[in-house]
């Protein structure tokens, strides 16, 4: 069953744990993630970019999570990752998603402010769940400094202002494949304890076990993964080509992402014990 993350984010916070959040862009993709989730009996989130939605279309890619779901028993969240345009938002909401996140980032503060809050008056009489992000997170290749971080006492204010659901805070984490981060583990434990809804880290490629059980143990409840589930799939994808049938080789690819998306919800599941 699609739930929203409410309950899942404010138990994860409590219980010390963090929920994966995995991107999907298609069957194969979806398939391994959502198999992933079901064996290890961990609802999480399963995740759809505007760029998605481009690629598929709306109605095939949420038609494709939808119609797996039916075929399994644990319960998952179907969210929207870096919403920009409100009139995109209120689509997805009317195409089932149960939650939905609002990258106001690249504006200043009380822009960000004003579209976080005519989202949530869009998404929260249908019980969907709104994310929101203050600071930025970079990509590689992307100039970045500190000047982007999350500030603790502006994510106070932005919280009691929008009554968002869930924050993504920008403490030193990078989308994209990255070897090395340094997270601000100070800045992060200052929102924490400033800050009571859940909080979430994007950018989750290339955190290293003990960065993962640290973050979960400063406050995170939820951690974002993209590219190392799509460089698993073309892993799974480059082992089994043949001249004549794709679905050999596709095969391998969905192997590859649920198997990914296991280890993962491990990590997830152990949170702020393994950093102790
Ligand atoms: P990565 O691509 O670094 O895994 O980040 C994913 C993400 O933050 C999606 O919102």
């Amino acid at each position: 069953m699609l739930i929203n993350s409410k309950e899942l984010l404010i138990n994860a916070r409590r219980e010390g744990k963090a929920i994966g959040h995995f991107n999907v862009f298609n069957y194969e993709s979806a398939k391994g993630v959502i198999s992933a989730i079901n064996g290890k009996k961990k609802p999480s989130f399963v995740a759809i970019t505007e760029t998605t939605i481009r690629y598929a279309g709306l109605g095939v890619i949420t038609s494709i999570v939808k119609e797996i779901a039916k075929e399994i028993e644990t319960d998952f969240v179907m969210h929207l990752d870096h919403g920009k345009n409100p009139e995109l938002i209120k689509e997805c909401i009317e195409a089932g998603f149960t939650s939905v996140m609002i990258d106001g980032s690249a504006f200043h503060f009380e822009e960000n402010v004003d579209i976080t809050k005519k989202v949530i008056a869009l998404a929260r009489p249908k019980e969907v769940s709104i994310e929101a992000e203050l600071g930025h997170v970079g990509r590689v290749g992307e100039i970045m400094s500190k000047g982007y971080f999350s500030k603790p006492s502006r994510a106070l204010e932005f919280v009691e202002l929008t009554e968002v659901d869930s924050l993504a805070v920008a403490v030193g984490t990078i989308h994209g494949l990255v070897t090395e981060m340094n997270i601000d583990y100070n800045r992060l434990k200052e929102i924490s304890s400033k800050v009571k809804v859940p909080l979430v880290i994007h950018g989750g490629t290339g955190l290293t076990t003990k960065d993962i059980y640290k973050l979960i143990s400063n406050g995170v409840s939820k951690i974002n993964i993209d590219t190392s589930l799509r460089i698993a799939f073309m892993r799974g994808l480059k082992q089994n080509i043949t001249e004549a049938d794709p679905r050999g080789a596709l095969t391998y690819a969905t192997a590859e992402v649920k198997t990914v998306t296991e280890k993962l919800i491990e990590k997830f599941e152990k949170g702020a014990k393994g950093d102790e």
